[in-house]
């Protein structure tokens, strides 16, 4: 049997475990993902002790991620992002990837979103904001960054391929002509608050909300209200996951039955 997994602290609520496994039964795959909680100072001997088990394959998230960079041969994306979401244990040594950025793509591109040459407004500028600015800056929109500390916003942006950073002022003028815009911040979690002034939203803007407690944020709603795209972050959960998946296995993943697996559970 193979056994894939997450490492995190902590992981108990997480919901990748019925995801991939859904993909497993659908896959005809004999495998299992399990969820392990290592001590924060033990993140290197946990990654040794997996591929030595021969474990496949894991997922990283919080506290970890960034740590998981100094263990593992990290690829470009991840090295750039200062990120590690997913390793695999494949090759001679352990690689590692982060499939965040490639998952919240996927997930505009699920939706009919063009990112090419969209203009792009990412608002928030922690680890999330930061893989999603990469992502659609290599996916050739022209992103700003607005966060709430304005210093965050241009130290990211300094670094993303012709992006430019700003605070959270001036919100309205900024959307008038976007084409898509993100909310990568905390804002609208287990709460009715919205990073975005409602006025500010308008029917040409697809919005990705990163939340997914609630689905349907107030960003969501206010949005759909004006007759936008929205796209909420059950779909960014899902194709990091698929992603994941698919550099494990190197087969299709089975998109609908992990959607499927994680929404009942949301
Ligand atoms: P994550 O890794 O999930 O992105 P994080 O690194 O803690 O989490 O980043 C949280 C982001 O949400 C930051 O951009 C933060 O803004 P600051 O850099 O100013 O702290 C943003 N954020 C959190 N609470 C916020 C609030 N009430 N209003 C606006 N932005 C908020």
């Amino acid at each position: 049997m193979d056994v894939f997994g997450l490492v995190g602290n902590p992981v108990g609520h997480s919901l990748s475990p019925p995801m991939h496994e859904a993909a497993y039964d659908e896959l005809a795959i004999d495998a299992r993902y399990v969820t392990f909680e290592p001590a924060p100072d033990e993140l290197e001997a946990a990654i040794r002790g997996a591929d030595a088990l021969g474990v496949c394959g894991l997922n990283v998230t919080i506290p970890f991620k960034q740590d998981a960079l100094e263990v593992v041969a990290a690829d470009e994306l991840a090295r750039r992002i200062g990120a590690v979401n997913t390793i695999d244990f494949s090759g001679d040594e352990p690689t590692g990837h982060n499939t965040d950025a490639v998952g919240a793509l996927r997930a505009l591109r699920d939706h009919d979103v063009t990112l090419e040459g969209a203009d792009a407004v990412v608002v928030g500028a922690g680890g999330a904001g930061r893989a999603i600015a990469f992502g659609l800056a290599d996916a050739d929109a022209s992103v700003t960054i607005a966060n709430r500390t304005p210093s965050k916003a241009h130290a990211l942006a300094e670094e993303v391929p012709g992006a430019v950073g700003q605070g959270l002022e001036g919100l309205e003028d900024l959307l008038a002509d976007a084409d898509v815009l993100v909310n990568a911040t905390s804002v609208g979690m287990e709460e009715d608050a919205t990073p975005v002034p409602a006025e500010a939203l308008h029917g040409e803007l697809a919005v990705l909300d990163a939340v997914y407690r609630p689905l349907e944020t107030r960003l969501l709603r206010e949005a759909a209200s004006v007759g936008a795209t929205t796209v909420d972050g059950a779909w960014m959960l899902l194709y990091q996951g698929v992603e994941a998946l698919e550099l494990w296995t190197d087969r299709d993943a089975p998109v609908d039955a992990m959607n499927e697996a994680l929404r009942s559970r949301l």
